[in-house]
């Protein structure tokens, strides 16, 4: 089944800024990096921390609660192998979608 989340405009963050979204159960975090929107799920494969007040410089995501760094470019994946699932987030219109479908 399809689940698509769509983000208007007034919703979008700012370069270099986060949104926190809630879609069903689901909690997503929507990230704009240099103009790219990057939309993942708001818990670290950790210990499941959110990651919304977590440090980001470039596309580098580190957690707040022990520090694991995610790369926003590269699936969210980090040293470790762990990964923070991540979901297609594109332009369709004045809109951004995210395709939280089940893989
Ligand atoms: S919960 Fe994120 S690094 Fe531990």
């Amino acid at each position: 089944m399809k689940r698509l989340l769509e983000v208007p405009m007034n919703r979008l963050p700012a370069e270099g800024q986060r949104v926190l979204l809630r879609h069903e159960e689901k909690s997503v975090l929507l990230f704009n990096v240099a103009g790219t929107f990057h939309a993942i799920d708001d818990s670290c494969p950790h210990s499941g921390a959110s990651l919304f007040a977590g440090k980001l410089q470039g596309n580098m995501l580190q957690c707040p609660a022990h520090g694991l760094r995610f790369n926003l470019d590269e699936g969210c994946q980090n040293a470790q192998t762990m990964a923070v699932r991540a979901y297609p987030a594109s332009w369709q219109g004045e809109v951004i979608i995210v395709n939280l479908s089940e893989s």
